[in-house]
């Protein structure tokens, strides 16, 4: 099958290579020459584990192919994916113009051949319709056209088997032959097809990760509970997740979640719910108590220090939201830097990957090229983000490098007896 993938971030460029991969011809439009010139050569914009390889054993294979020009792709295509960014407003509502600009454009570029025009990106209930009315101005009077919403649930950092063995492929249309040729073009993945009508499957999207996100600040709101009442926090969470009914995933204390998803997806739920005069207090709560918990890290960190922050050097090891992944986009990182900075922390850190999209947003942030550096005359050391090279550091080799041994450990990955017994201070989140 011939298809087109319009954004090429970690939506569009690793379904694209996946079902290049499959066999299938795939175009990918961007829209900035440098990225599409660099994607010809095989670099990549983004990092994704094992994408870059993924990409130019396509681009080898002449099965992946990128461009900016949208006749180039478009007439030949039978299912045209749009995968643009939908970040958030000021209100919260997504931000749907990249959506509506490029809709137009695969409706002006529709050839002789029947195409669905499927929304990858998280669009709220009725996005999908209103694309429908886009492309329907602008087409050419012959050209046919359905259109479906398939919503993305791969994680980054483990996109690429995400995509290849999803927990299910959710399929929104209301045609037949939309929805046959999406399960034609899916088949080969090792997924449960869930078919619904299209307002439904945007609805998935936005409920799947608003109850992901619920989870997380409930771990977080148990661990900050169990602090104050003298309970282990992580022992508590651990086996009420052995519940099959409540499950462990996503149960875990830490620094807070943050990422290109979660935010902007709880902010545009409730942000629907008040379009429908429906308010998700819940969401809000949600909202509220992953803040709090950022929060809570610098002030775990001001209570080691004795309340004295200004001139106080502190180390940071990890910046991307989560391991494995370059992303910044609402870091809990950024939060907690810039709060210790407003209190006049000095500010040390390395992330394994995402230090380069970090020097856009942090200022006066001095990067080190390992750990050990970050480490390095730091009075305390806060880890952010739960990378594996961090579980495994020498930590005699740390304390000597500290001008005090103190750890903020925000994602709980070291056992606070071992640290406490070395003569490291030592908090975690919620034990
Ligand atoms: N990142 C995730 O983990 C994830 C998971 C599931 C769903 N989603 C959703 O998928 C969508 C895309 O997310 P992403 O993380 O891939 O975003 P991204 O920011 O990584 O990529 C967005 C892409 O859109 C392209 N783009 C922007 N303006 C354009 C224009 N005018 N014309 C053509 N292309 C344009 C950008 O060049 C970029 O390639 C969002 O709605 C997001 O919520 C993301």
């Amino acid at each position: 099958m011939t298809i087109t993938f319009i954004g090429h971030g970690y939506v569009g460029l690793v379904s694209a290579a996946i079902f290049a991969d499959l066999g299938n011809k795939v175009w990918v439009i961007g829209h900035t020459y440098e990225k599409i010139e660099n994607l010809k050569k095989g670099i990549i914009p983004i990092y994704e584990p094992r994408l870059e390889e993924l990409v130019k054993r396509n681009l080898q294979a002449k099965r992946l192919l990128f461009t900016l020009e949208y006749k180039k792709a478009i007439p030949q295509s039978s299912i045209v994916f749009i995968a643009v960014g939908t970040p958030p407003k000021a209100t919260g509502e997504a931000d749907l113009s990249v959506v509506f600009e490029v809709a137009g454009k695969v409706g002006q570029n529709l050839g002789n051949k029947y195409t669905v025009v499927a929304t990858k990106s998280t669009v709220p209930v009725g996005t999908n319709k209103k694309v429908k009315e886009i492309v329907s101005s602008k087409k050419p009077k012959k050209a046919k056209f359905d259109i479906a919403s398939v919503p993305e649930f791969l994680r980054e950092g483990q996109a690429i088997s995400d995509t290849l063995t999803p927990d299910r492929i959710v399929i929104g249309t209301e045609s037949k032959e939309a929805r046959d040729l999406m399960v034609r073009l899916h088949k080969p993945l090792d997924g449960q097809i869930v078919s619904t009508d299209v307002n439904t499957s945007e609805m998935i999207k936005y409920v799947s990760n608003a109850f992901l996100a619920t989870k997380i600040s409930f771990a977080n709101a148990i661990a900050k509970l169990s602090e104050i009442t003298g309970a282990d926090g992580t022992r508590v969470l651990e086996a009420v997740g052995l519940d099959k009914r409540i499950g462990k995933e996503f149960l875990n204390a830490g620094a807070g979640y943050g990422g290109s998803c979660f935010p902007k997806d709880v902010k545009a739920l409730i942000a629907i719910a008040r379009e429908y005069k429906y308010d998700f207090d819940i969401l809000k709560a949600v909202e509220q108590i992953n803040y709090d918990t950022m929060m809570d890290i610098a002030q775990k960190a001001k209570s080691l220090l004795g309340n004295k922050i200004t001139g106080k050097t502190i180390g940071v090891l990890g910046l991307a939201f989560k391991p494995n992944t370059d992303d910044m986009r609402d870091a809990p990182s950024i939060v907690v830097i810039n709060k210790l900075q407003e209190e006049g922390a000095r500010i040390k850190a390395y992330d394994p990957v995402a230090m380069r999209n970090a020097k856009k947003i942090l200022k006066n942030v001095e990067f080190d090229s390992d750990a050990y550096g970050a480490a390095k005359d730091s009075d305390i050391l806060i880890i952010l983000t739960e990378w594996n090279e961090f579980k495994e550091l020498d930590l005699q080799k740390l304390k000597k490098l500290m001008k005090k041994p103190a750890i903020i450990d925000g994602r709980n990955i070291y056992d606070p007896t071992i640290l406490k017994k070395m003569g490291f201070a030592y908090k975690g989140v919620g034990r």
